[in-house]
């Protein structure tokens, strides 16, 4: 099977400020960017996984988390899990960077 992968130029790194979230669309696709306290760059689907669906990019970053917004729930940058006592799962999309540009990639 053929798989294309894309990666879609989002945003220059240095425009990005720390602890903070930045919403996307990519196609259909809603998409939290974050950069952490130390400089590293996530992407997430831009929705809790609570039924509430809260919008992680208004959301407080802290260390490699984010807490929703609606409800705190804490959920991991690097992979989208939420973390216990709650129980869910949002995409995380690949980063990459290149000189100045972040990338995610689909
Ligand atoms: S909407 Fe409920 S934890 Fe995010």
């Amino acid at each position: 099977m053929n798989q294309t992968i894309t990666r879609v130029p989002v945003a220059h790194d240095s425009d990005l400020k720390a602890r903070t979230g930045y919403a996307f669309k990519i196609n259909d696709e809603e998409i939290a960017l974050f950069k952490t306290s130390s400089g590293q760059v996530y992407a997430l689907e831009n929705r809790s996984p609570h039924p509430k669906g809260g919008v992680l990019s208004e959301g407080l970053v802290s260390g490699e988390y984010v807490y929703c917004p609606v409800y705190d729930w804490k959920i991991s940058l690097l992979d989208g899990k939420v973390q216990a006592p709650d129980d869910g799962q949002v995409r995380a999309y690949k980063v990459e960077k290149v000189d100045d540009i972040i990338f995610i990639v689909l």
